[in-house]
């Protein structure tokens, strides 16, 4: 089945196979536990979960004792489902969340944040719209808050074949490809595929946003890939990804 190119309704059309409470995608055991690290500590501390889906993130927060935590994301319909999760589950006050497009608009933020997350969005956008929304990021920040998000590896679209269990149509190069849309999957464990956009961006592109947006320091970068432990939970599904760099994480200070 072809996905739409176009993200609101790519996402509001499979907001269901995004729906869970346990580990069930592929970077729900590749990158997810590692930003969860990377967030740490997390009690009492506020969060900004940007393109928060249907909350999956924010409620691993909210279990963990997050203070405040305020999600935000294009799709109407996956924060219909954030909402009917936050509140028939864990009826809970701390979780927040509201829907909007972060390419044109801001949303009106009530306090600042220690921590702004931004878990597989920025390649939805293009480096302008990133820039856009790391300004936005750095505005919501309390003075010595942090910034945590993670991306597809930017070498990841031409070093896969399209098939199971990830891979990105890279229908350009490297350089030539920048700030197009690659169409791609990602594998559930239950070996369903769910479509997945990357608005190819380079290392550099993610370096110079940062800056431009105010961030001073040098971020840490983290390149992921599948661990042993991976292959011991389920050896089919993740051999095929072996030594392949999946995804990168960054972590700034404000
Ligand atoms: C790969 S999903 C990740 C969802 C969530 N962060 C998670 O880790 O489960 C990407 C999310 O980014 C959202 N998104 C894409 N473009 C956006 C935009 N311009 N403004 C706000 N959210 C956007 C999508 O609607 C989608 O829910």
């Amino acid at each position: 089945m072809t996905a739409p190119h176009d993200t609101r309704q790519l996402y509001d059309q499979s907001a269901a196979d995004w729906r869970r409470n346990q580990p069930m995608l592929l970077s729900d055991y590749t990158a997810r536990p590692f930003v969860m690290n990377l967030c740490a500590p997390v009690q009492g501390r506020s969060f900004l979960d940007l393109g928060c889906g249907e909350g999956y993130v924010s409620r691993q927060l909210a279990d963990l004792q997050a203070g405040a935590i305020h999600g935000v994301d294009l799709s109407a319909e996956m924060i219909r489902q954030a909402h009917e999760q936050s509140t028939s589950v864990s009826g809970d006050t701390r979780l927040t969340y509201e829907a909007g497009d972060l390419r044109v608009w801001c949303p009106e933020l009530k306090q600042k944040y220690d921590v702004v997350l931004a878990v597989f969005l920025f390649n939805y956008l293009t480096s302008q719209e990133m820039t856009r929304v790391l300004q936005l990021a750095f505005d919501s920040l309390r003075p010595e808050g942090t910034l945590i998000f993670t991306v597809p590896h930017p070498l990841l679209p031409w070093l896969r074949p399209h098939e199971f269990p990830f891979y990105f149509d890279a229908d350009a190069g490297y350089f030539s490809g920048l700030n197009r849309q690659f169409q791609g999957q990602i594998w559930r464990r239950d070996r369903q595929a769910v479509h997945v956009q990357c608005v190819h961006k380079r290392f550099s592109d993610y370096f110079e946003a940062l800056r431009t947006a105010g961030f001073s320091g040098l971020p840490e970068v983290h390149e992921l890939t599948v661990t042993d432990e991976h292959l011991r939970i389920d050896p089919e599904f993740f051999t095929p990804l072996l030594d392949t760099p999946l995804h990168a994480a960054f972590r700034i200070q404000r």
